[in-house]
């Protein structure tokens, strides 16, 4: 069965990100030349998602905006003769269906995700995390890979993972992966945010899922767990204890994962999108190298 069909979670206040984020989502933020969030759904539509459910909260009415279609600014740039900037609107008339439904209370990624059951009813569907890049520019064909291993193996659900420094696995869900395949793994188990001593691996939930729609049966029987929250990585245990077939997808090295969650890694993602812009790359790399040699070298 094709999977045409993606959950994006992004109802988080985005409270490490103020004040940037105190009136606007963290999923607007500008990243190079597009908000975080369209690089996300140019990556589903990509791996042949037509159908998004967006999972929001408070404040986040700006999302919607942006996938609407505004015949207003179509109209005045078509008078004007803007056919440059009318290009930069084509995502608006892309033939995608967009769906929106609403987190009432912050109860966890695990609870947004069951948010959008009656949506989703019972078909297999894709969970792509709203305030995550998988590759520069979003130039990734994870989810494409992670819908065919789903496919061809039968799985309950198939993750994208992302090898990550040991001190950094208390930010992720992190696997314990058994048998390794060409390309994939089978999974023993999943924690969420261990201490690096803990740690199973350093192979970290990368943001991106496909799953049956069993999982919700799952996730309705989850208690909360870490930071007192419904979490999606403890319901995919329970998946995993029942008997369900888990499957790893590693990212590849031209993969790299920005999470646009905090400022470091949105400070890099931002300079990296921008110093490799196709319009403007050029001149802000030679204006970076001048800025650099003039700045004091920090050790
Ligand atoms: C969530 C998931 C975690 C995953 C991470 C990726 O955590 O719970 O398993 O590794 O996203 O960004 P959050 O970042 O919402 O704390």
């Amino acid at each position: 069965m094709a999977v045409d069909l993606a959950v994006v979670p992004v109802a988080g206040r985005g409270t490490r990100l103020l004040p940037l984020t105190k009136s606007q989502p963290k999923e607007m933020l500008p990243v190079g030349q597009k908000p975080v969030v369209q690089y996300v759904a140019d990556e589903l539509a990509e791996a042949g998602v037509r159908r998004l459910v967006f999972v929001t909260g408070p404040g986040k009415v700006a999302i919607e905006n942006h996938f609407d279609i505004n015949e207003e600014l179509i109209a005045r740039l078509r008078e004007g003769g803007q056919e440059d900037m009318l290009a930069k609107l084509a995502f608006e008339r892309e033939d995608l269906e967009y769906f929106y439904t609403r987190q009432r209370r912050q109860l966890g990624l695990g609870h947004a995700i069951l948010c959008a059951k009656q949506i989703v009813s019972d078909q297999p569907f894709v969970v792509a995390l709203g305030d995550s890049i998988i590759g520069l520019h979003a130039e990734s064909d994870v989810v494409r890979r992670t819908i065919e291993i789903f496919d061809r193996e039968q799985a309950d659900a198939v993750i994208a993972f992302e090898t990550v420094p040991r001190q950094d696995v208390v930010h992720y869900g992190i696997a314990r992966p058994k048998a390794v395949h060409a390309d994939f793994f089978e999974l023993e188990d999943l924690v969420e945010k261990p201490s690096p001593a803990d740690a199973p691996s350093c192979l970290a939930v990368a943001g991106r899922y496909v799953f049956r729609s069993s999982i919700f049966k799952f996730i309705e029987e989850t208690p909360p767990g870490k930071g007192n929250e419904i979490q999606l990585t403890d319901a995919i245990g329970a998946l995993l204890k029942s008997g369900g077939k888990v499957l790893g997808v590693p990212l590849t090295s031209g993969e790299h994962r920005y999470d646009i969650g905090n400022f470091a890694s949105y400070f890099r993602a931002f300079v990296e999108f921008a110093l490799q812009d196709p319009e403007y790359g050029t001149a802000l790399r030679e204006h970076t190298r001048q800025l650099l040699a003039r700045l004091p070298a920090s050790e």
